[in-house]
């Protein structure tokens, strides 16, 4: 349940001279934004850190699909500022309490020319960042809003290196992180990561996209990076609204060392609290799987002799998660519409009705009985419009049935998503327009109202929705383990490393770690070590969290398998003890409701030696540290299933050495005593 823990400190003023540029600084002064305009009256802002200018000065403003761009002789007035200071509980979390402390700067810029059209600025300046969006007022001049672009850019002050997933690509969110100096960025998706020359950390992304189309950026010239929405499905411009609305936040993470970006929430507090009131019935999990198998090729999704969701095999996948303290078990493959090209073939599906050899509703029953939550597969093949003809009779069996999890999956090239547009037509669009937005919003919305939680893959980029809408738990919206499976490449050893500084700062992800065998197909392999994969429960955060693995190698391995037994998946407390992007990390979080804390660091093809001081853990109180670590002789490709299990007593006086294998990693539980 949510809570105001702190009371809420509002300040309202009016400036009585408008002396530009207007100027608002963070609570603690770090940061600053400055807005002015240039003597053509185009608006632009700044943002400073400790005075030095971090973002140069970028353009704001809207080129209009049928009407005259808002983007000079706007003229800037009625400056408002505002100070905020509120500590609010999340019902599920990487942590309990968030603090969001900001001031903010709204200013209205008015045309001083026909039509005298205006909009607002809002500036939301913390210490670790900023956010701003644009808000349209309800005027006669601009009642329908037709976007074609927005001007908005983040100008980068100095020379930085960049961390960046490319934008447009028919895998949609699923590219391999390229790392170039910014001036060799092109078009890409949000967040993308930077370190400026001086050792700054920056991610720019975007905080609460509703009813709106994805930003992804472009580069114009130079270090200026400027925003290009996702086009509209159909014949729609890329965002069409009524007025009044707001845009998403624009958002701009700073942080002296890279793990500040990961302990930043500032993209949660950009959100809108709650709205669905008691959600006791969300509940973050781990789960196992009918799924590995058909990603290796030894079952299949469709009915025939490997079908894999049969009634036998998901009892003993149930029978498994009871014994092994698992929450859940994700059961691909059981619904009619598998048969055949199914990446083509959307309109297949059927969402309520199962293959014959799979009995829903006895295991349904049978899940329960056992205490599991069955999770289950809506597969769309991004056929959007057909699956929410479908959605509300689905939703209403599963919760009769108890089942209260789904994954989605909108599996189908980048721009071939068939959605209903605003026309309520069904057009093809992209996975970030404005209407897969919306329809995203639908499930979420149809979701809560029959008490499911969703796991969306290939989905709509992260962008806090979850802090609104807290049954939106996890989404995948990168490249998961699966491309060690069939990908080609599969991802390399920086993968993960590189996730946790990029993708991660959007949200939970699904990645679907705890693979055991490496060798997944012939010339195929996963590139990390075995303890690797158990490091990989803590330093990638998702509050559905897969053990990914075939039930056989964790039988056959049940000494590791412990660590997935025993890692928590709800947290009271996240912090990053060190690391780099794309280099190494080492996080720890404290469990909630539990004094265990857990430890997982992790590096790419470099082997490394990491201290890590133990002074998170509670003075005086004596802890035994679980220990599952690379081998001596561990390495990602010559021996990666090598791991040693031992265990120490240690205190908060306490420092470890870490020693991680090329590829490699370490997982610690510290059990209070
Ligand atoms: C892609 C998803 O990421 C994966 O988890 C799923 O198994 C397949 N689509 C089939 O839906």
């Amino acid at each position: 349940m949510l809570r105001l823990l702190t009371s809420v400190f509002l300040l309202c003023s009016s400036l009585a001279a408008l002396a530009a540029p207007l100027h608002v600084e963070s609570p603690g002064k770090a940061l600053s934004v400055e807005i002015d305009t240039d003597p053509d009256g185009r608006p632009s802002y700044r943002v400073l850190r400790d005075g030095k200018p971090v973002i140069a000065s970028s353009r704001l403003g809207f080129m209009l699909a049928d009407a005259a761009k808002l983007e000079r002789n706007l003229v800037l007035g009625n400056p408002r500022t505002r100070s905020f200071d509120e500590t609010w509980e999340q019902p599920w979390g990487e942590r309990r309490l968030i603090r969001n402390h900001y001031n903010q700067l709204r200013v209205t810029l008015t045309e001083k020319v026909a039509p005298g059209r205006s909009l607002d600025v809002v500036f939301r300046v913390y210490d670790d960042g900023v956010g701003f969006r644009y808000e349209f007022p309800d005027q006669p001049q601009l009642k329908e809003v037709k976007i074609s672009e927005e001007l908005t850019e983040f100008n980068i002050a100095g020379e930085a290196t960049a961390w960046w997933n490319q934008a447009f690509g028919s895998n949609r969110a699923e590219y391999l992180y390229q790392r170039t100096p910014i001036e060799q960025v092109g078009d890409a998706q949000t967040p993308i990561t930077l370190r400026t020359i001086d050792g700054l950390h920056l991610s720019i992304h975007e905080a609460a996209l509703v009813d709106y189309s994805g930003m992804t950026l472009t580069r114009s010239e130079g270090r200026r990076l400027k925003a290009a929405l996702t086009p509209g499905s159909g014949t729609f411009a890329k965002v069409e609204r009524s007025a009044p609305f707001n845009t998403p936040w624009r958002t701009i993470q700073i942080g002296q060392r890279a793990g500040d970006l990961v302990e930043s929430s500032l993209i949660l507090n950009l959100n809108a609290p709650n709205t669905l009131g008691d959600v006791s019935w969300v509940k973050p999990m781990k789960y196992v799987g009918v799924w590995w198998a058909m990603h290796l090729g030894k079952k299949t999704w469709g009915s025939g002799p490997d079908h894999g969701a049969t009634t036998a095999n998901v009892m003993r996948h149930i029978d498994f998660a009871a014994r092994h303290h698992l929450g859940g078990v994700l059961v691909e493959g059981w619904n009619i519409g598998w048969d055949g090209d199914w990446f083509g073939n959307g309109q297949d599906f059927d969402f309520s009705k199962p293959y014959p050899d799979y009995d829903l509703t006895r295991l349904a029953a049978y899940a329960r009985s056992k205490g599991i939550r069955l999770i289950g597969h809506n597969e769309t093949s991004a056929d959007a419009a057909h699956y929410e003809a479908q959605m509300e009779a689905a939703f209403g069996l599963y919760q009769k049935l108890g089942i209260d999890a789904i994954k989605t999956g909108y599996v189908a090239a980048a721009g071939q998503a068939r959605v209903i547009g605003r026309d309520g037509k069904v057009h093809y669009g992209w996975h970030e327009g404005q209407d897969m937005v919306n329809h995203a919003q639908r499930v979420v919305d149809a979701a809560a109202r029959h008490h499911i939680a969703v796991d969306a893959h290939e989905p709509v980029k992260d962008t806090g929705l979850r802090r609104t809408y807290p049954n939106f738990l996890t989404r995948e919206g990168s490249r998961g383990m699966e491309y060690n499976a069939w990908g080609e490449p599969g991802n390399p050893p920086e993968h993960e490393v590189n996730l946790v500084f990029t993708r991660l700062l959007a949200g939970p992800m699904d990645f679907t770690p705890g693979i055991f065998r490496m060798q997944t197909r012939p010339g195929a392999r996963v590139s990390t070590t075995l303890a690797k994969q158990l490091a990989l429960y803590v330093v990638l955060y998702s509050p559905l969290q897969m053990a990914a693995d075939l039930l056989d190698n964790y039988e056959a391995n049940p000494e590791p398998f412990k660590f997935i037994e025993d890692v928590a998946v709800d947290w009271e407390q996240t912090r990053v003890l060190n690391g780099e992007v794309g280099d190494y990390v080492t996080i720890v979080r404290k469990q909630r409701g539990a004094e265990d804390w857990f430890l997982g660091s992790i590096t790419d093809e470099q082997p490394r030696t990491l201290q890590a001081r133990l002074d998170f853990l509670t003075p005086g109180r004596r802890y035994t540290a679980q220990i599952y670590r690379d081998a001596d002789d561990a390495h990602w490709a010559k021996n990666p299933e090598a791991v040693k299990i031992q265990s120490r007593q240690v205190t908060s006086a306490d420092t470890l050495t870490l020693k991680l294998a090329p590829g490699g990693g370490q997982a610690i539980r510290f059990v209070a005593h």
